[in-house]
């Protein structure tokens, strides 16, 4: 597998690379990044021939946005694929303060939900203007579900679904406007419930179909693939913890994700494999896996993803990991080299 590797979602043809940047980093989550060093690691994905780059107006309350524009603003347009996301306005709010929401340096946006026709249209408009360009090749809703929204799930669906939400999404893909629509979810779930209700092209699933736990396997990643949906797998090291941070879904992991991962490492061990190399490589051997967007702190982060995704790892290395029980029984794999 190259990074550069140029693969197609089924239902639209647009093409992203295997490795696309996740940019929620470069809107300083947890720790700030510097403009300059944005700028770095959006130019050195270029120059490794990454073409995808995924943001949202959440991240750092819409300073990613602005980066990625920025650093993006003199490429070739139809050199690179770009997605952002809706379900989020971003309102002026004075009161905003570093660390809120987990970002470190935020600017004075606050978010305020809204799923509906209108807020679908003016949150796209607002991302045109943030990244400086007429075109946002894939919107994904964000974050719909009850994971994000517990008891108030339901009034956002109904924004979404019968407040036309999906039918703004279904306008801009029928015009051209946008090559495809889908969500950007860390729940599988919410994404069975929304096929049910619009074809997607995309589904962008975060740190659920990882080497840590594969329960969207069957329900979702399955179907997906029967009907030409494409999934662009994020958070493939579950935030962290199976790059080595320590963190799983954006809090320190508690004892049985340490322990599942200890098992993991020993076996990696065992065959000289790096576990991020494995971690990255494992939802590729999914059919409906199209992209992995993964989130980098520097420079040398990218480049090392980069490595990893493109080491070689013995076939007997991934049967072990089957026949071990480490992961579920029907996950295929890849295949390897002997
Ligand atoms: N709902 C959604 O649509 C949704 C949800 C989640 C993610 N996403 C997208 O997916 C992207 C990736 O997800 P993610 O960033 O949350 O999770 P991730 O890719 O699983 O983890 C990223 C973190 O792993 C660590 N890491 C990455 N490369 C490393 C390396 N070479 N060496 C050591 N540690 C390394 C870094 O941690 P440190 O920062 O601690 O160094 C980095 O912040 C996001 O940027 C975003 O674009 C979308």
């Amino acid at each position: 597998m190259n990074a550069h590797e140029m693969r197609a979602l089924p239902r639209s043809g647009l093409k992203l690379t295997a490795l696309g940047l996740g940019c929620s980093q470069l809107g300083g989550l947890y720790r700030p990044m510097s403009s300059a060093d944005a700028r770095a690691l959006v130019d050195a994905a270029w120059s490794a021939g990454v073409r995808y780059f995924d943001t949202a107006p959440y991240y750092g309350y819409t300073l990613s946005e602005r980066r990625v524009g920025h650093a993006l603003a003199l490429r070739e347009r139809d050199a690179f694929t770009l997605s952002s996301k809706v379900g989020r306005l971003m309102r002026p709010d004075a009161s905003v303060r570093p660390g809120d929401d987990g970002w470190a340096e935020p600017l004075p946006f606050r978010p305020v939900f809204d799923y509906s026709y209108s807020g679908v249209m003016r949150s796209y408009e607002d991302s045109q203007q943030r990244l400086g360009t007429s075109r946002i090749d894939i919107l994904y809703v964000h974050d719909i579900g009850a994971m994000t929204h517990g008891d108030r799930h339901p009034h956002f669906w109904d924004q979404l679904v019968a407040g036309g939400g999906l039918r703004a999404l279904a306008e801009l893909r029928q015009s051209g406007e946008v090559r495809a629509i889908g969500l950007g979810v860390n729940e599988w779930e919410i994404a069975v419930d929304a096929m049910n209700e619009a074809p997607l092209d995309a589904i962008l699933l975060a740190g659920r179909y990882t080497l840590l736990e594969q329960t969207a396997l069957q329900p979702l990643l399955d179907h997906c693939a029967r009907v030409g949906t494409a999934i662009v797998a994020g958070g493939v090291f579950n935030s962290g913890v199976l790059a080595g941070n320590g963190k799983f879904n954006y809090a320190d992991a508690p004892a049985e994700v340490v322990k599942k991962v200890q098992r993991l490492s020993a076996l990696c061990e065992r065959f000289d494999v790096p576990l991020p190399a494995a971690a990255l490589q494992f939802p590729f051997a999914h059919p409906a896996v199209v992209s992995c967007v993964v989130g980098a702190r520097s420079v040398a982060q990218l480049q090392q993803n980069i490595a990893w995704l493109e080491q070689h790892v013995p076939a007997d290395f991934w049967a072990a990991l089957s026949n071990e029980g480490l992961i579920a029984a029907n996950a295929p794999v890849p295949e390897g080299g002997a």
